[in-house]
């Protein structure tokens, strides 16, 4: 097992990711029916976003929290959720690949999950 050196192997990994995302019924329904995303027009997005992250790439320029603030007005996404995400994403690493890419794509997960639920439970609170 290597680590994850360029965007074919970001490719693998989203592609893998989104396999378990869509294939758990706890989530989904999100990608499915709250947002229909077109999964052809959807995994180079994230290789673009993971490049930028991990591999210093640049090219990605949109408001990633913003993007999910705006799911979330159409559906809750409960701390659940994002444990589930956050689960499946790092299942998805471990399987695939080992090292200090491997290590830093989880932290940087974990992090932006982090911020978008801070976010996403300010939104909540306004609301009341
Ligand atoms: C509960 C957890 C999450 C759910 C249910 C979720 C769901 C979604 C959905 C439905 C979209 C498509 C939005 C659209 O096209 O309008 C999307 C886009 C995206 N998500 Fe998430 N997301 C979650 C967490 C995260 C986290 C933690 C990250 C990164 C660390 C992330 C990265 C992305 C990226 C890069 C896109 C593409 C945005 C773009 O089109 O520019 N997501 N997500």
């Amino acid at each position: 097992m290597h680590d994850i050196l360029n965007q074919d192997d970001l490719y693998l990994l989203v592609d893998e990711f989104y396999k378990k995302l869509l294939s758990d019924d706890s989530i989904s329904y999100i990608f499915t029916d709250v947002v229909k995303i077109k999964i052809e027009e959807h995994l180079p997005i994230l290789v673009t976003f993971w490049s930028q992250a991990i591999l210093g790439t640049g090219g990605y320029t949109k408001n990633l929290t913003q993007i999910h603030l705006d799911v979330n007005a159409k559906e809750y996404l409960s701390p659940e959720l994002f444990k589930i995400w956050l689960n499946h994403f790092f299942t998805t690493v471990d399987e695939n690949f080992k090292g200090e890419k491997a290590e830093q794509i989880k932290t940087q997960a974990l992090s932006i999950g982090t911020i978008m639920q801070i976010k996403i439970a300010q939104e909540k609170g306004k609301k009341m």
